[in-house]
């Protein structure tokens, strides 16, 4: 395979099933999507230490952390989260080459986006869990302060205060974290896994 640059695509001796067979489970990715202070990043989280002690090879993404590096440089604008989201899609098919099972927290606000990143990676590996938490019970919980400085207009397109959020149309799974605990969150995220059989339950 080459590409525009003439770059020559290195295929691996040791392939993506070499590295599944030996960790005994498949690789994916659960992308977590829904609104600033949802629960995202804290469920999966917490779903990643209970399969990392059951001998899972995890990584958590996390926009607030990949924000810090990969993507220091990117802005709010549409044109910045459709680069965010990009550059975390292809990062994370490395990590699913890798024989990882991943986990991404980020608002991923725009419907387009996601569904280019489940293109990136593929539809087989890809599922979109929809973390579903009103706009309300986000800004009152308001972990960050974020909210509060977006309604006194400190910090321009906040989602869901001054920038649009398109709620998922047909998630693999829907999360309603002001409904249920974590713990409980939690478990309807890990009963998803073992019923897509990425992981032996
Ligand atoms: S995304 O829209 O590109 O997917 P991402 O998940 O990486 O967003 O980053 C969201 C985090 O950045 C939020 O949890 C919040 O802490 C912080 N943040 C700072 N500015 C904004 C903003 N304008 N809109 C949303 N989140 C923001």
């Amino acid at each position: 395979m080459r590409n525009d640059n003439h770059v020559i695509w290195h295929k691996a001796r040791v392939t993506r099933s070499d590295r599944e067979r030996l960790n005994g489970h498949r690789s994916g990715v659960l992308w977590f999507t829904g609104l600033s202070g949802s629960g995202k990043s804290t469920i999966a989280h917490a779903v990643e230490e209970i399969l990392h002690r059951k001998g899972v090879r995890t990584y958590v993404f996390d926009g607030d952390n990949v924000r810090h590096g990969l993507c220091r440089d990117l802005s709010f604008s549409p044109e910045g989260r459709a680069e965010n989201l990009r550059r975390i899609g292809e990062m994370v098919k490395l990590f699913l080459d890798a024989g990882l099972l991943c986990f991404a927290a980020f608002i991923s606000p725009m419907k387009g986006d996601r569904e280019r990143v489940r293109k990136i990676i593929g539809p087989d590996d890809f599922f979109e869990v929809f973390v579903d938490c009103p706009l309300e019970v986000c800004e009152s919980r308001d972990v960050k302060g974020l909210y509060k400085l977006a309604r006194e207009g400190k910090i321009k397109d906040y989602t869901g205060i001054s920038a649009p959020y398109e709620r998922p149309e047909a998630p693999d799974l829907v999360i309603e974290s002001h409904r249920h605990s974590l713990d409980e969150c939690v478990d309807q995220v890990l009963r998803f896994i073992y019923s897509k059989g990425l992981v032996k339950e």
